[in-house]
């Protein structure tokens, strides 16, 4: 008897306790946010007092998967190391301790939420080894758009060191939306209070801007960006044996490119970034770089490098303003790789009239893989989604990322419809952008390379297959895009007998030029081009 009562007492599990049971997953879910000087503010879950009184509201966020935010389609997407859903065990605590009447259970139990509120959050609860802060506070005025700010930091150390995880830290979160903090080397003797200054300065003096020199840049010579910041973007930790560089010297400075948004009172700011370190080298240096493509297409139309503009930023080509109450505007990323790189992270970013996100790998075989899909992209979340396991592409891969805007009335986030909206080179907040951060690394092999080409030829599709008949010989290019300068000179280029198989072309909606000579340029790989731009003449097949 004794023991089918015992029995029964197991069955009839006791209700989950404040402290045993629900303090764990507000330590490891909630309090990052909403803390003290958290985006989550004021809603700070750092005691048992201040989580109980929401809790009703608790119920209904973690119920409906409102909270923790998390844009990632699970079913579309790769894994996540930092996956922020909550399982269905510890939705099931949750409503179950609202349910029970939120019991505290014994003090001795509850974990420390203090710690966890702490402003640096390096690994292991490890202090930072070097924190970084702008030398001033910067006055922000109540009202209007601001232009994007740059402010330049010396680098306080001497010696380079590898970087194992890094924080970027608004000192004011309610006016700063988001920062970028890259690093940069000045030449001797530049006075360098802020980099406007210091570019009015290089002006006068008709000095090109060139010379000054990003700090960190890859054998490929991309620039690395080295900190980032946007609502809901945590401390990064670099695993699998990598890091990222930070230059030391005196010549060298971290510049804080920092997006305001007004709030209604005057208010100032002194952001902050914090960096641990690691003692050896890695075996991977990672790079941040938006990529945003070295090809765009804009609404189906392949965008032209020599088109006469200024060009949005981090792109080679002018795109097109968004036209007032546009529902759907679509920008097509393509960039494609010679070498093999390995990804870490993807971290789509853009502003108010975004709406959805897509990364796609298209490898050499032709083969598709999604690794990421943001279904409502919300620009108060802007979350970078850290890879599982790092995935490398084979030399001959390429990266399409798609980006969806709505600038209608529709869009609950859109401040202003009736406005046509730019993608400007340096942009302000209500200016657009499309940069698709990812970090990766170079997996430097020696090898030189698989060549970017050039051919004209006659596009055809034979089972699903799309070819390039009558082709010519394919020309070596040192840019993936095309310009109309190249293509009027492709107008006149005779058949050739080449023929190659293309691969990846979704993005250029081939079917349209089906039976047309056109103009092809991609990474080519034995008789098959992974295709970076595909641009019809005037000409048709000649049969
Ligand atoms: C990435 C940051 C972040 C994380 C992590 C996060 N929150 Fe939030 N949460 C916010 C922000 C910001 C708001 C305010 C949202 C708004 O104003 O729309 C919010 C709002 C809420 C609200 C109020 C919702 C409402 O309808 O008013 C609740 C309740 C809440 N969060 C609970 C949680 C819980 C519980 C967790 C952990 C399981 C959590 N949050 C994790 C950022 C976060």
């Amino acid at each position: 008897m004794a023991l089918s009562v015992a029995f029964i007492g197991v069955r009839a599990f006791p209700s989950p306790t404040f402290t045993k049971d629900v303090a764990p997953i507000v330590r490891d879910h909630c309090v990052r946010c909403h803390r003290q000087g958290g985006i989550g503010s004021p809603i700070e879950f750092t005691s048992y007092e201040s989580v109980r009184s929401w809790a009703k509201t608790i119920n209904d966020a973690v119920s409906s998967r409102q909270m923790p935010p998390w844009s990632a389609d699970p079913n579309l997407s790769l894994k996540f190391k930092n996956d922020a859903r909550l399982s269905a065990a510890d939705i099931a605590t949750l409503l179950d301790w609202v349910k029970a009447g939120t019991p505290k259970g014994e003090d001795a139990n509850q974990p420390d939420l203090a710690a966890a509120a702490q402003d640096w959050q390096g690994p292991g609860g490890r202090k930072p080894d070097l924190v970084v802060s702008m030398t001033h506070d910067l006055q922000i005025p109540a009202n209007g758009d601001l232009p994007y700010v740059q402010i330049l930091v010396p680098v306080p150390v001497l010696e380079d060191k590898w970087i194992s995880a890094c924080q970027a830290r608004p000192g004011n979160a309610s006016v700063v939306h988001h920062m970028a903090i890259t690093e940069i080397k000045v030449p001797d003797g530049m006075p360098v209070n802020d980099l406007d200054g210091l570019t009015a300065f290089m002006h006068q003096m008709h000095l090109p801007t060139s010379i000054l020199q990003p700090a960190v840049r890859s054998e490929s010579q991309a620039i690395d960006m080295l900190a980032i910041y946007t609502p809901g973007f945590a401390t990064e930790q670099y695993d699998h044996d990598s890091a990222k560089l930070l230059r030391g010297g005196k010549n060298y400075y971290l510049a804080f490119n920092i997006h305001y948004t007004a709030n209604g009172k005057p208010a100032t700011d002194r952001s902050q970034v914090a960096f641990w370190f690691r003692d050896s080298p890695p075996k991977h240096q990672i790079l941040r770089v938006a990529m945003s493509g070295e090809t765009i297409v804009a609404n189906g139309k392949e965008l032209f490098t020599d088109t006469p503009g200024e060009k949005a930023e981090g792109t080679r080509v002018v795109v097109p303003p968004i036209a007032p109450a546009q529902a759907d505007y679509q920008l097509i990323g393509v960039t494609a790789f010679t070498r093999p790189i390995t990804i870490y992270q993807l971290h789509p970013h853009a502003h108010f009239r975004a709406k959805a996100f897509k990364y796609v790998a298209v490898y050499p075989d032709g083969r598709e893989q999604t690794l990421l899909t943001i279904p409502k992209y919300d620009f108060h979340w802007q979350l970078a989604y850290d890879l599982q396991q790092p995935l490398t592409l084979p030399a001959g891969s390429k990266l399409v990322v798609t980006a969806h805007y709505d600038n209608s009335a529709s869009n609950e986030f859109n401040p202003a419809p009736n406005k046509e909206v730019a993608f400007r080179p340096q942009n302000l907040s209500t200016d657009e952008m499309f940069s698709p951060f990812v970090q990766y690394s170079e997996n430097i092999d020696q090898s030189p390379g698989l060549p970017v080409v050039q051919t004209v030829g006659c596009l055809a599709q034979n089972q699903n297959v799309w070819r390039l008949i009558h082709a010519t010989v394919p020309a070596s290019v040192s840019v993936q895009a095309t310009g109309s300068a190249a293509v009027q000179k492709a107008e006149q280029a005779k058949p050739g007998s080449e023929e190659f198989q293309l691969i990846g072309l979704s993005a250029f909606n081939p079917a349209r030029y089906q039976g047309q000579v056109v103009v092809a340029r991609g990474v080519e790989i034995q008789k098959r081009l992974n295709v970076t731009s595909l641009v019809t003449t005037s000409a048709a097949c000649s049969p």
